[in-house]
């Protein structure tokens, strides 16, 4: 049996850590996969996360029974504040279904599958996905036996945003299309909507009566402040564009493995969200059963208690700013002292956890090969894996893979 069963690629981001743990070379570099690592490029526990631990660990009234199917009720209702807003309309009218779920990827998947069951579909089953995206977007939507589509997002010449030719897709395109939208700190390029232009995206996408699917993975990463990463979100349900958001707390707690994370659907009436939370409770209780206990009790903790809330917004400004520091520095080793052919103002400009370098495939696979440095071979690079120690080595390898 299973002769008929043909080899798999391995994963294009997660192969990058299997390569960068065998390599032995001693200056090796992982800019790969998107995990936060401090300056001696080791990963890191928050401060507030073990905190937290610490009064679960001291907990005497904690089993390990069940959780209920749409999760732990602590935990779904504090995170839709945390990404709606405390003073959230939409939640205050009890508009708002949160389902936990098996973190930013199987609030994808939930998001995508009840879709796929329930959308009422202008034609055939569409997801637009911005072009480029997180890689991962395309097989989730596929698995769910819907075909994902691309609009125009990211602009080579300019490393930034398309905006024009973006709205021009939103226009062109069926009327009520799902868009995926990347909330803030888009990956893989680092490159994000003005609030003006995110005005003008709503606009466009209000007047077709397209459908936004929120993706939410790095709320926080993007300016450091929680409320100003949830901007778009919030701005797009108080316009009344139709909307859900997938929401992750790997990056921004560092719970990268216990995979907690949201799917927050806004409804029209509570009558409606209550329809929607149980046919998502159906799917949920056929995919995973109940979802895990551990993380939602941590950010349960984190979002409920307002000491340890305050400790996560220092953790998360810690990471922010080095990311934001490590840029700045990037910036200038190569232009003012490695004089790297090109403008390098997208390091800068470009928020978040990636930068999209804008060098081609073969150069990262040269950086790969020559210099033991790993990233995606889109040029994207997790601006988290550099650190004091490192960037300098990276730098000009960089220079020395643009002047070929
Ligand atoms: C990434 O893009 O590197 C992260 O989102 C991790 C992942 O799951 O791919």
């Amino acid at each position: 049996t299973w002769e008929n069963v043909p080899l798999a690629p391995p994963d294009s981001i997660f192969n990058l850590n299997t390569a960068y743990k065998a390599d032995t070379f001693p200056r090796k570099v992982n800019l790969g996969v998107g995990a936060y690592r401090d300056d001696n490029s080791k990963p890191w526990v928050l401060p507030v996360v073990k905190k937290a631990t610490e009064i679960l660990l001291n907990d005497p009234t904690l089993d390990h029974e069940y959780l209920p199917i749409t999760g732990l009720p602590e935990f779904t209702s504090a995170a839709a504040r945390l990404i709606l807003g405390s003073d959230s309309p939409a939640i205050a009218e009890k508009r708002v279904t949160s389902v936990q779920t098996i973190s930013g990827t199987g609030a994808n998947h939930l998001a995508a599958l009840f879709l796929s069951r329930f959308y009422v579909f202008n034609g055939a089953k569409r997801i637009y996905v911005p072009d480029p995206t997180w890689i991962n977007h395309y097989s989730i939507i596929r698995n769910v036996g819907i075909e994902p589509l691309t609009y125009k997002y990211y602009d080579p010449k300019t490393i930034g945003l398309a905006c024009d030719e973006a709205l021009g897709d939103l226009v062109s395109m069926p009327d009520r299309s799902v868009i995926l939208l990347h909330a803030c700190a888009h990956n893989p390029t680092g490159v994000d909507p003005t609030q003006e232009q995110w005005g003008q995206i709503a606009e466009v996408m209000l007047r077709k009566g397209h459908y936004a699917f929120f993706d939410c993975a790095y709320q926080g990463f993007a300016s450091g402040d929680l409320d100003r990463d949830a901007w778009a979100v919030r701005e797009f349900v108080k316009r009344g564009v139709p909307s859900l958001i997938c929401q992750s707390f790997a990056k921004n707690a560092g719970l990268y493995g216990e995979r907690i994370g949201a799917l927050h659907v806004v409804a029209s009436s509570p009558e409606v969200a209550d329809r929607v939370r149980s046919q998502l409770s159906v799917l949920t209780r056929s995919e995973i059963s109940n979802p895990p206990a551990h993380g939602a009790r941590l950010i349960a903790l984190i979002l409920n208690n307002p000491e340890l809330f305050e400790q996560w917004k220092v953790d998360i400004k810690a990471m922010a700013n080095r990311i934001i520091e490590m840029r700045k520095e990037l910036y200038k080793l190569l232009t003012e002292e490695l004089k790297t052919p090109g403008a390098w103002n997208h390091i800068t400009d470009q928020i978040g956890m990636f930068s999209f370098t804008g060098i081609n495939a073969e150069q990262s696979q040269a950086l790969i090969d020559k210099t033991h440095i790993y990233l995606t071979t889109n040029g994207r690079i997790s601006m988290a894996g550099l650190n004091t120690k490192n960037i300098r080595y990276f730098a000009e390898s960089l220079d020395k893979a643009v002047r070929g």
